[in-house]
């Protein structure tokens, strides 16, 4: 059997989508990994039985679609490395920050589709912006969509600039969340919970708040108000938070994301 599915890069992202394909009853045979680093392949042949190569290799002519999922940095030595065997293939990004045209150019083709995909991805409950060129067709869409359903969820935009937003709402979120979480904690040790209490908490609430969220058709300002009986402790905290202005501080954070996200994005001078 041909690699139908290879992947430039075997790290995290590359485990988290072969994985679940090869849960979801992908033969191993179908995939082709690229993966330079020694003990990353061994962990490739320990966990799933997949031999991954050093190098690419002429074997990488037969795949229908190329995952790239090095980190930016390593892009252009990727590239240059696997040029001689793309342009046949449909090529998936999960790189941040390298836009399409310089993916099409480097595969020498068109059919390019880029994806931000976030975290959670790494246990099945992510959430990845999808992004494809003019030249990818209907057929080529739903492969992507199927070869990323197990890192979760997945919506496409229609402007590749969109995807600097996608990347600071949800590529960077589970870290504004990480951060608001570790002020809870530190709140509720500070009023006299177990530190390990407050975690336990904090993450329910916060967790169950976003299940509860995805649930409701309701705006999330009518949720919010749902719980704020006037002159309750919820108004107390919510009067506290306006007071000291953390919505602004919130926008301004996550534009500043964006902001940093298409600088990233930029080609060299
Ligand atoms: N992890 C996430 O949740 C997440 C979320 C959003 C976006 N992303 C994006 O996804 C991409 C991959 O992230 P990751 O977390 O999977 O990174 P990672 O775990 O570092 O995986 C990248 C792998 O590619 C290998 N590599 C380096 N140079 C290579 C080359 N020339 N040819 C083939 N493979 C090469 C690396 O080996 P070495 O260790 O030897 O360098 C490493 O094992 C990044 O662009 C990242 O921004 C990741």
């Amino acid at each position: 059997m041909h690699p139908t599915l290879a992947f430039i890069g075997g790290g995290n992202m590359a485990t988290a989508i072969v994985g679940g394909l090869l849960k979801a009853g992908r033969p191993a045979a179908a995939f082709l990994v690229i993966e330079p680093h020694g003990p990353q392949r061994d962990k490739l042949r320990a966990d799933f039985g997949l031999d991954a190569l050093p190098a690419p290799t002429p074997a990488l002519a037969q795949a229908e679609l190329v995952v790239w999922a090095v980190k930016p940095q390593s892009f252009a030595e990727a590239a240059q490395a696997a040029r001689p065997w793309l342009s046949q293939a449909l090529q998936l990004s999960v790189m941040a920050g390298v836009r399409s045209d310089t993916l099409a150019q480097a595969a020498g083709t068109e059919r390019v589709v880029r994806a931000m995909p976030n975290t959670p991805a790494l246990i099945g409950r992510g959430i990845a912006g999808l992004f494809a060129r003019e030249a990818v067709t209907a057929l080529d869409r739903a492969e992507v969509e199927t070869v990323l359903a197990p890192t979760g969820r997945s919506l496409w935009l229609s402007h590749e600039a969109q995807l600097d937003a996608v990347t600071a709402l949800s590529g960077s979120g589970p870290a504004y969340f990480f951060y608001v979480c570790e002020a809870m904690v530190q709140a509720g040790v500070e009023l006299g919970l177990p530190e390990a209490q407050a975690r336990e908490l904090a993450l329910a609430t916060c967790g169950g708040a976003a299940a509860l969220a995805l649930q409701s058709p309701e705006p999330l300002a009518t949720l919010r108000e749902r719980v704020t009986s006037k002159g309750g402790t919820t108004h107390a905290a919510l009067e506290s938070l306006r007071a000291d202005a953390v919505g602004a501080a919130f926008a301004r954070a996550v534009k500043a994301a964006a902001a940093r996200a298409e600088e990233l994005g930029r080609p060299a001078p």
